[in-house]
């Protein structure tokens, strides 16, 4: 029997637009052999469709119609299965739609990519694909996940972050922190977007107030680190789990501004946005790119080892694209980012590495299932007589609860 797999994509977020491009493109690739596709949408108010346009790019041109022809569902554990229940059903029409065995997440950013969708499906004990709750959550922030970075003595550009609160409560000092630590030019970034979305150079004090004033619009938590003004960029994937993981070919995006832009991630190539139908093999992320990257064969190494102890440390699953900052001055690389879920789920970097696409896509639900086998072998709960002690609020010898 085929494997019913739900993609989930879209969502309440800055990239809910290049997450449907990520996911079509990736369902147009999976093996239908083996896999019964349910294509779910998630809309930015979060409500999630199914039905027949769903899957067709084609029709997100016209979301309201989308919307209009299709059928909302909502997930509710049924028959010791998971189905996808019709949040409105018509008359004589099943309350269930389908049933689905495994969940595979396509969203990028806040509010989906961060832990969330994952908590949503862990819920219903669903298996997923990719990285879990806690890996999620914090490859999206970028200030706790350089902590845990540093932690392990990897290297990143160290910054000063702050929330809203303090910076109202005293700018000043904040400003002030930023130039004794930090020399400029520094660079300000909401911690948890993506796609370069509020992220700004400030060469002097106005622009770092205005850099921070405008973070702070997409994000309660900003931060401040040194700007590389001679950088180069790369990233390189990583694919496996806790035991076993292994690096891909390493690209170098191109960028025709100071900061490499949301322009130059997905839109300079032109043509490049991937996913249409007959084309379906072609790069979100290869705005324009040079694969692979112009690094030395020891820097090659370096950043591969790199990408695979960062993917260990935060306890990643699936693939991850791990972004990188060299600056050219020094020829000292940094970890910037991580991308739990990359664009185009950074399936050209591996078919440098000689895999296909469809054979990436059977890797990552394999390893989704491993871990489902897994978890199935541990213990979560245990029996306990706990209540049947409760009486007044008080419980057992271990004294009172509450107050
Ligand atoms: N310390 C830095 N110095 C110079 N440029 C940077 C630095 N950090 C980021 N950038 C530029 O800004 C872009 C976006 O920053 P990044 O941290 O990758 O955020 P995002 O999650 O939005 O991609 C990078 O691709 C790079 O071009
Ligand atoms: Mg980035």
């Amino acid at each position: 029997m085929k494997i019913k797999l739900g993609v989930f994509f879209g969502g309440n977020s800055v990239e809910h637009e290049v997450s449907i491009i990520t996911a079509i493109q990736a369902i147009e690739n999976m093996d239908k052999e083996k896999y019964d596709i349910i294509p779910i949408y998630i809309t930015k108010q979060n409500k999630m469709y199914v039905g027949d346009l769903v899957g067709d790019i084609r029709n997100y041109k016209d979301i309201n119609n989308l919307i209009s022809n299709s059928t909302q569902v909502t997930l509710a554990p049924k028959d010791d299965k998971v189905a996808l229940i019709r949040c409105e059903k018509k008359m004589f029409e099943n309350s269930i739609y389908d049933y689905i065995d495994i969940a595979f997440p396509i969203v990028h950013g806040t509010n989906v990519e961060d832990g969330t969708l994952q908590g949503f499906l862990k819920m219903f004990n669903l298996p997923y694909v990719g990285c879990d709750v806690v890996s999620s959550a914090v490859g999206m922030d970028k200030y706790i996940f350089k902590c845990l970075l540093k932690e392990n003595n990897i290297p990143i550009i160290d910054c000063k972050c702050f929330t809203m609160d303090q910076y109202n409560e005293n700018p000043d000092s904040i400003t002030k922190v930023v130039e004794e630590n930090i020399a400029y030019p520094v660079i300000v970034k909401p911690v948890n977007l993506g796609s370069s979305v509020g992220i700004k150079i400030a060469k002097d004090r106005r622009a770092l107030e205005e850099a921070i004033a405008d973070a702070f619009g997409y994000a309660k938590k900003v931060l401040v680190e040194r700007a590389v003004m001679n950088l180069k960029e790369v990233n390189c994937s990583v694919l496996g789990d806790y035991e076993e993981c292994e690096a891909s070919e390493c690209e170098e995006p191109v960028k025709t501004d100071e900061i490499l832009s949301f322009n130059d991630k997905y839109i300079s190539g032109g043509k490049k946005m991937g996913g249409t139908k007959g084309d379906n093999e072609k790069s979100m992320n290869a705005g324009v790119l040079k694969l692979p990257a112009e690094i030395s064969k020891e820097m090659r190494a370096k950043i591969q080892e790199l990408s695979k102890k960062t993917f260990k440390v935060l306890g990643c699953s699936g693939v991850v694209r791990i972004d990188y900052i060299i600056d050219q001055d020094t020829n000292d690389v940094f970890v910037n980012e991580i991308n739990t879920i990359p664009g185009s789920l950074s399936f050209h970097l591996w078919k440098a590495t000689n895999l296909k696409y469809k054979d990436l896509l059977d890797k990552l639900i394999n390893l989704a299932l491993k871990r489902q086998r897994e978890e199935k072998n541990m213990t979560f709960s245990f029996d306990s007589n706990i209540l049947a002690g409760y009486e007044n609020g008080f419980c057992g010898t271990k004294g009172k609860f509450g107050k």
